[in-house]
């Protein structure tokens, strides 16, 4: 197997709670995983050398939050909310008419551009959710497409009821014969348990089906009301609970007690002017914190992980070492991955080049283009 030792590391932060932060260090890539990783002047030999002249280097984002396969944008609406209309789950209506009627290649080539965003932005693993298609034959569409890019495909049949459906037919459908097609391309299920989409009985027997199909449930909870999201993604042993914006004491305390990981997007309270979500409270509660993009057209059309550190730093008082351990083991716990999140032997080498001498510049440094490079799996991308 092909070794690279990576030297010259000013700080490397593993997010490995028995290694830490290294100073002056080196990571040895062996084939697609960490061989080995310590101080540069105990490096051991390799096939080729790169010196990264002081770079500060990371576990590659874990972004386990992400709308991808879709058509159209609604700039429009962005605009319209910025001189003082509401977000409403409303919107994600005009994205489906969009998403049928565009083609495969249409819809591959956008999500390949935004995995390419993605990966420029340091995410190595991304989550690609379903949910703009709400028929039987463009949600399997968009699995697959899903399928094509990640492993980490989740059916979100249950977004809204679509236009011109009853939505008593429209739950039998999802839990029915949508649910049988995309079972197979999907590893996790979701639903949007929100007014406005679905209310918690709904969501329970949405994920209560997927669960039956064998996927794994998460969810989109307490993004605009304290909608009872929260309470039942721990009810059911979701992985996690996404947006977490309105919460109840009881709620911090259910997750702080729960294996259900909190994850956050606060780019999409940047982009629909919302109060960010407590994760002092969350944090301090014990509760483990995700931090991801949720990249969508509609309630935040960013793949910048960078900018949602920075966010969770400055609006949502955490720590850049906070921030950034929720933007990489965080997201790895909120899909359930060992492999990925960390550096440490053995975990896949997938990493982050920062064109800085510490993570803190990506608070520090707001907007500014710091991912010199993204490895995956030993490879530059
Ligand atoms: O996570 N909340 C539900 N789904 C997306 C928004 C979808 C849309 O507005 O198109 C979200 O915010
Ligand atoms: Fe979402």
């Amino acid at each position: 197997m092909t070794t690279t030792l990576l030297t010259g590391i000013g700080l490397l932060a593993t997010q490995d709670d028995e290694l830490g932060e290294l100073t002056d260090a080196a990571l040895l890539i062996t084939g697609d995983r960490v061989g080995w990783l310590g101080p540069a002047t105990d490096a051991p030999a390799a096939d080729r050398r790169l010196d990264l002249a002081g770079r500060c280097v990371l576990p590659g984002f874990v972004d386990s939050h992400a709308h991808l396969v879709f058509a159209g944008d609604r700039a429009a609406e962005f605009a319209a909310r910025m001189t003082g209309q509401p977000y409403t789950a409303g919107g994600i209506r005009s994205t489906v008419t969009a998403t049928r009627a565009a083609g495969d290649e249409l819809l591959r080539a956008n999500l390949a551009r935004l995995a390419a965003e993605l990966h420029a932005a340091g995410v190595t693993t991304f989550e690609c959710k379903s949910g703009y298609g709400l028929d039987v034959d463009t949600e399997l569409r968009s699995v697959r497409l899903a399928a094509e890019q990640t492993s980490e495909v989740t059916f979100l049949g249950a977004h809204v009821v679509p236009a011109g459906v009853d939505r008593s037919d429209y739950l039998d459908q999802v839990r029915g014969p949508m649910l049988a097609a995309c079972a197979p391309h999907a590893r996790w299920v979701d639903v949007f348990c929100e007014a406005g989409a679905f209310d918690v009985a709904e969501s329970r027997a949405v994920l209560q089906a997927g669960i039956a199909a064998g996927l794994q449930p998460r969810l989109h909870a307490n993004q605009l009301t304290a909608s009872g999201g929260v309470q039942l993604a721990v009810e059911l042993g979701a992985a996690s609970a996404d947006h977490c914006t309105h919460l109840a004491p009881s709620d911090i305390d259910a997750l702080a007690g729960s294996s259900t990981v909190a994850t956050l997007l606060p780019l999409v309270e940047f982009s629909t002017r919302s109060p960010y979500p407590d994760a002092r409270a969350l944090l301090d509660a014990g509760a483990t914190v995700a931090l991801a993009t949720d990249c969508n057209p509609g309630s935040g059309f960013s793949t910048s992980m960078p900018l949602a550190i920075a966010l969770a730093v400055r609006e949502m008082r955490m720590s850049p070492a906070e921030a950034v351990r929720a933007a990489t083991v965080g997201g790895a716990r909120a899909l359930r991955r060992d492999d990925i999140g960390r550096l440490a032997v053995g975990q896949r080498a997938d990493l982050v080049v920062l064109d800085a001498p510490s993570y803190l510049h990506l608070a520090y440094r707001p907007g500014v283009p710091l991912i010199q490079q993204t490895w995956i799996g030993g490879v530059p991308v």
